[in-house]
């Protein structure tokens, strides 16, 4: 007879019916490291070492032909690879240095000053300083953030109440960085279009772990970068504009390269590029680019679907284990509500993270949050259990 009660599914079966860790071979760090770090720096595909290398080559064979052979092509052709993973049209992304970078160039379209009454910016009192810190600083701009009540979520009802016909631009980090707390951008882009206003999303802690669409959203600029989740390291932030708004826009922060002849060197004042070489500026950042191409290749091939399937479960079982060992949980429970980070507060955080990464166990802590733990595509089942027992049994030796 037929034994009626299931099989429970244990940790071994788990990871043999996960097809995204046959990707683990690619991250050469997976080896030595239980890395639950992605957040903060996705972890180092094989082939960057191998792109760094056609980029030398490149340099050294064909010296100053490279430029025409592919490098000066490649903030848009780099910047379709990420279009795939975040739903944007072919030439539709820049790449730009980071998500400083890409807010300096969204804010210099305004003209605040003269704006009249529209003239506000509504954010989310929890985006990320540099968002904030631009806002702050903008001559005739109003800022208005909406407070957390919990310092966890923001309140969609007091975001959409805080859009008015006076705001010209809403900011909104598609996932809170603090936090994890994902925002309902489509919700917030539906209203900022009801009432004529722009909307400005924040992917950096979304693209590659949560599935994003700018497109069906209908968001007029996104931004991020690639040392997080997509895995393509420093200096390879990316800017989506939508197409429609493109002769509208008069970035003033701007450059030679943003100029519809940019080889012709014109005297006066800058014609603009119909694409979106629009919105660059200066000399592109050429090794950064080869170093990302890797990460955004396997991020794509892998499918964010997939990994935020994974995410949704793992982040679930990491709750489930910071609960039976008495941690305070500092991100949504709700899992279409919660990125891909689970944060956990023990006594002494900061020194347990500092000394678990001595023993390869690497994770981050975030003053006023806590440890913020996060698995990716490439995550073992059993290294959920290992973290929060070396958090544990670290936690008590440091009190
Ligand atoms: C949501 C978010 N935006 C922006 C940044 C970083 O900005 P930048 O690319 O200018 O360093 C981070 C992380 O460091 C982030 O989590």
């Amino acid at each position: 007879m037929n034994n009626p009660c299931p099989t429970p599914i244990t940790l071994r079966d788990n990871n043999q019916m996960d097809p995204l860790l046959s990707w683990r071979k690619e991250f050469p760090i997976l080896e030595k490291s239980i890395y639950m770090i992605s957040h903060s720096l996705g972890a180092m595909p094989r082939g960057v070492r191998h792109g760094l290398d056609e980029y030398a080559t490149m340099w050294e064979t064909r010296g100053i032909r490279a430029w025409e052979e592919g490098w000066w092509e490649m903030p848009i052709s780099v910047g379709d690879l990420i279009g795939k993973i975040i739903g944007a049209g072919p030439g539709e992304i820049s790449m730009q240095q980071n998500v400083s970078v890409s807010q300096w160039i969204v804010l210099s379209c305004f003209d605040f000053a003269n704006a009249g009454k529209r003239n506000k910016i509504v954010s989310e009192s929890m985006n990320f300083p540099t968002n904030l810190y631009n806002y702050h600083g903008l001559q005739g701009a109003r800022l208005v953030t909406v407070p957390s009540e919990d310092g966890m979520t923001i309140p969609l009802d007091r975001m959409l109440e805080a859009i008015d016909e006076e705001t010209a631009l809403v900011s909104a980090s598609h996932v809170l960085f603090r936090s994890s707390f994902l925002q309902d951008l489509a919700a917030i882009t539906k209203r900022a279009h009801e009432v004529g206003a722009l909307v400005c999303a924040d992917l950096y802690q979304s693209a590659g772990t949560v599935p994003v669409n700018v497109r069906e959203l209908g968001v007029d600029f996104a931004m991020g970068g690639s040392v997080k989740w997509l895995c393509g390291g420093p200096g390879n932030g990316y800017l989506y504009v939508r197409r429609d708004l493109w002769p509208t826009l008069k970035p003033r922060v701007t450059g030679w390269s943003a100029h519809a002849r940019p080889f012709a060197f014109e005297d006066g004042p800058i014609e603009y590029a119909d694409n979106a070489y629009r919105f660059q500026h200066g000399t592109p950042n050429v090794p950064a680019m080869f170093a990302g191409i890797p990460g955004y290749k396997i991020i794509a091939e892998a499918g964010v679907e997939n990994i935020r399937a994974k995410s949704q479960r793992q982040t679930e079982r990491l709750i489930a284990l910071a609960d039976e060992a008495g941690m305070t949980v500092r991100s949504p429970r709700d899992p279409n509500q919660r990125g891909g980070v689970v944060v956990i507060d023990v006594e002494n955080g900061y020194e347990v993270v500092k000394e678990l990464a001595k023993r390869d166990i690497l994770m981050d802590y975030r003053p006023g949050a806590g440890i913020r733990i996060a698995p990716h595509f490439y995550t073992k089942d059993e290294e959920l259990e290992e973290t929060i027992q070396a958090i544990k049994a670290m936690s008590l030796q440091a009190a």
